[in-house]
């Protein structure tokens, strides 16, 4: 067992998470005193700093954040809470603005930013920054301004292991792994930004560390769940031997590059109105059938950008072209990944979590606005736009005094968990609770997560098995197809399921 050092630290705020929405969380809480745990190095292991096509805003003369909320609304098929998609959208200028303000370089034409496409948009408002590399330009940015800032104690290659409690219910703190030691800082309120899931998932476009840790913590203290069944996949991973597997950004779909199967023929032609710039779900359900029927898939990009593509999409070139492919002479091999996860911990429209002073930020809270597909483009934008309101509500809190708080339990050694341990949980969860579902593929993922998690050693493995049992039992409870849920044996959108889903727990183990 590792001994807690008691020698606890007392902060204003902490936040768990070193991505984007928590780096301008920790900014935004100035000039309270935060610790910002992170995983790796700031920026390290996040999708942010992998996000390419950019961020979505409505910046543009044809544009209105009207707009932008109705295409938010009808790419969720049914599930978007209206009220936060229209103040998501209507936040996003000055989110912008805000950023840009921070060192912030967006990709800009004349004097107006440079606005790109992307599947289910009806304007062009996506901004870029370095052609595809908008995420790395944000984690840059943001990244030196947190190193600037004297309120923000960064504690690096850490990792969050518990909420602590009061005996109230109410957060007194977070247990960690520090430099090799478990220790108990003490904080009147968490925040929670860790990003995703993807990694739980053999074919993912997200750092392979992103197995739902935020969900597994904000659980553990008790918080509400929602909507986690809602997985988007990206049709057009890059069809390599790389783990996880480079992104081939939409945007490249949006300036007219087309999906093909291996004799050419268009394969949205017939689909979908929209054809290759179809709602996401729709376009990687699409691959992913042809792939079963053993068809390889591929993005025809050889006419896009014809004078400069590795100008203009440098990170897609550079990648393409380590795995020898040069898509200006080829099409390009693709297969859908796990990208993105709309479900999380739930937020209400003040951005709290139900454990009172416990938020969460960015990719981990559910907070509604994505409904059942997330609108591409809109995650790099919530990671912009929520840090400012949490920390406005903090502000406006008064917060019971913080007694220093213990660690609830002991903590043994870490224990990494074995490739084949990785690999059966991956496999499982991409072969059960992937693009397609049915009753008697999530019953046998959920059997196979349970018995890979009790027969482990691992904490690390024991929890994604959870989370990933987590997933596959809501994906079971909805018996409809919906945005990115689809379900073989209930093939069909149904009104009485027309409803968001809530989860604790209890429920990784429920019958
Ligand atoms: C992409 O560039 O295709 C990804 C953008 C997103 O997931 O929002």
């Amino acid at each position: 067992m590792n001994a807690v050092r008691s020698d606890a630290e007392t902060f204003d705020a902490i936040v768990v998470g070193a991505g984007l929405a928590g780096m301008l969380t920790a900014l935004e809480l100035r000039p309270r005193r935060v610790a910002l745990v992170s995983y790796g190095s700031l920026g390290q292991w996040t999708s942010s700093a992998w996000a390419q096509g950019g961020i979505a805003a409505a910046v543009g003369d044809d544009d209105s954040p009207a707009l932008h909320a109705a295409d938010t609304v009808a790419a969720g098929a049914g599930l978007v809470e209206r009220r936060v998609a229209a103040r998501l959208a209507a936040d996003a200028p000055h989110a912008i603005e805000r950023v840009a303000a921070l060192g912030v370089r967006f990709d800009r034409e004349d004097a107006h930013y440079a606005l790109g496409r992307e599947g289910a948009h009806s304007r062009r408002r996506i901004l870029r920054a370095g052609g595809d590399a908008t995420g790395a330009e944000l984690v840059r940015a943001i990244a030196l301004a947190v190193h600037a800032s004297a309120d923000i104690v960064c504690y690096e290659d850490s990792r969050a292991l518990d909420v602590v409690l009061d005996a109230g219910g109410a957060v007194a703190g977070l247990t960690l792994r520090v430099a090799g030691d478990v220790r108990t800082f003490s904080a009147p309120c968490v925040v929670l930004a860790t990003g995703g899931l993807g990694g739980l998932y053999r074919f993912t476009t997200n750092p392979t560390s992103s197995r739902g840790a935020g969900i597994a913590i904000a659980a553990r203290a008790g918080a509400r769940l929602a909507d986690l069944e809602f997985v988007q996949f990206h049709p057009t991973a890059l069809d390599v031997a790389a783990d996880p597997l480079p992104l081939v950004s939409e945007a490249v779909r949006g300036e007219g590059a087309v999906l093909v199967d291996a004799r050419g023929s268009l394969v949205m032609a017939g689909v979908d109105a929209a054809l290759d710039l179809a709602p996401r779900d729709v376009v990687a359900r699409r691959v992913f059938a042809l792939r079963q029927a053993n068809e390889r898939v591929y993005l025809d990009a050889r006419h896009v950008a014809p004078d400069n593509f590795p100008e203009r999409f440098p990170t897609v070139f550079d990648a393409c072209m380590r795995y020898g492919i040069d898509p200006r002479h080829e099409p390009i091999p693709i297969v859908p990944a796990a990208h993105y996860h709309m479900g999380g911990v739930a937020v209400d429209l003040a951005d709290r979590t139900n454990v009172p002073g416990l938020y969460a930020c960015g990719e981990v809270a559910a907070t509604g606005v994505h409904g059942a597909n997330r609108l591409a483009s809109n995650s790099l934008l919530e990671s912009v736009v929520y840090p400012e309101r949490i920390a406005r509500d903090v502000a406006a809190r008064t917060f019971a005094r913080v007694v220093r708080p213990a660690a609830t339990r002991a903590y043994a050694a870490p224990v990494p968990g074995s490739d084949a341990e990785w690999r059966s949980l991956r496999d499982a969860m991409y072969a059960g609770v992937g693009v397609e579902r049915n009753e008697a593929g999530l019953s046998v993922a959920i059997e196979r997560l349970n018995a890979i998690g009790d027969a482990s050693p691992s904490d690390d493995v024991r929890e994604a098995a959870v989370v990933g049992a987590l997933v596959a039992h809501a994906a079971l409870r909805r018996r409809e197809s919906r945005g990115s849920h689809m379900r073989t044996d209930h093939p069909e959108r149904s009104i009485a399921e027309r409803h968001r889903s809530y989860s604790t727990l209890a429920d990784a183990r429920s019958a």
